[in-house]
């Protein structure tokens, strides 16, 4: 079934389970959309560790923090725990049933400093400006905003000196893990059909060691197989010249990626030529600077690969691979909103904390 059908008939259903079901199985429906939050906050702070990141931020009682999109409010109970009943935190977001349930378990563990807020989903609320902010959280939300430049040009005016912003985001950046390639045998038939499809030889073919085509061809499909492949690809990408087998063949960056990816390509290759990254020797690339050849590089795995592996879905989430909102894109519109990075940390594998403050006037 097509995709918006499917969309309009579940739309459809729930309006109607809504209309006739009785108060007890549409509270359970609630439930679920909270109980699902709550699931996801969980796993996702095995790879934020909000406690840590909290405890690192240097709070002292008395500050106001905002918790932009609190979902179900992880990080807003630690802000407020950690202020020992001073100071303010504002949970936000826009769904209501998420605002009761942090109203709700706010008042049953005895916080008091923490309100929970519903906000308008389009553009900055009026709320935001009743108050003045030492920290603002942004944890995994600023991919969900629109008009972003315009919301952070105004939210800049209801920031306290030397405020701070927290943005958590998904760093599409890491090389590979073992885990990542879990499901060798997809792995393998992928580079082999590609291998012997009639668009020219495959630069990822070329690019695998002598001992990876063996062990390939005697049919290995094992932890040796696995190992392997996991050294060429995290060395294809840290390669700053990996990118160009693909931008010099038309038929790959055509069919490799969709038009926010070309775009995204673009504007990495762009800021890492004006870095003179592809002139350097490799071993002269900084951490920082490698990271985003690392970014560039990944892309042309997703358009090759992950699209066709099977579980890819489990090793990148969806929602990072698809909406596109990268790490640099932030950079870029919150430098035209009037902020500047003070410092980025990486998380875990797969987030980062950045910290922006707003520029001099
Ligand atoms: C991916 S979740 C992240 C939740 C939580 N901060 C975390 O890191 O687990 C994004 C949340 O932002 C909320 N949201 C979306 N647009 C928003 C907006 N304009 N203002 C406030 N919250 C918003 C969504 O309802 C959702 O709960």
């Amino acid at each position: 079934m097509n995709k918006k059908v499917t969309a309009v008939l579940t739309l459809m259903l729930s309006m109607i389970l809504g209309s006739i079901l009785p108060g007890q199985a549409r509270s359970a429906l609630k439930d679920h959309s909270i109980q699902h939050s709550i699931e996801r906050q969980t796993v996702r702070d095995k790879f934020i560790n909000f406690e840590s990141l909290i405890n690192s931020l240097g709070i002292i009682e008395g500050m106001t923090i905002l918790d932009i999109g609190a979902s179900a409010g992880y990080a807003s109970f630690l802000f407020a725990e950690k202020l020992h009943g001073t100071g303010e935190v504002f949970a936000t977001e826009v769904r209501d049933v998420l605002v009761d349930h942090v109203a709700g378990e706010a008042r049953q563990r005895g916080l008091t400093n923490l309100t929970s807020v519903l906000v308008k989903v389009d553009g900055l609320d009026d709320f935001y400006s009743q108050h003045r902010y030492d920290i603002v959280l942004l944890s995994n939300v600023y991919h969900c905003l629109d008009n972003r430049i315009q919301y952070f040009s105004k939210l800049r005016e209801f920031l306290k000196p030397n405020a701070r912003l927290v943005i958590v985001m998904y760093n599409q950046d890491h090389l590979f893990s073992e885990d990542s390639l879990s499901d060798i045998e997809a792995w393998v038939s992928n580079i082999v059909a590609t291998y012997s499809t009639d668009t020219g030889s495959n630069p990822f073919f070329e690019e695998l060691s002598t001992a990876t085509r063996q062990l390939i061809s005697a049919g290995d499909r094992g932890n040796s197989l696995r190992l392997a492949l996991l050294e060429d690809f995290n060395r294809m990408l840290k390669n700053p010249l990996f990118y160009k087998h693909f931008y010099t063949n038309s038929y790959f960056r055509e069919n490799f990626f969709t038009p926010p990816e070309r775009n995204l390509a673009n504007w990495l290759i762009m800021m890492l030529q004006e870095d003179g990254v592809f002139e350097k020797p490799a071993d002269q690339i900084d951490a920082r600077t490698m990271r985003t050849v690392i970014r560039l590089n990944r892309l042309f795995f997703t358009g090759q690969f992950y699209k066709s592996v099977k579980n890819w879905r489990e090793f990148i989430p969806p929602s990072d691979a698809n909406r596109h909102t990268s790490k640099y894109v932030m950079f870029r519109e919150l430098d035209a909103a009037g902020y500047k990075v003070a410092s980025e940390t990486s998380l875990s594998t797969y987030y980062d904390a950045i910290i922006m403050v707003p520029k001099a006037p």
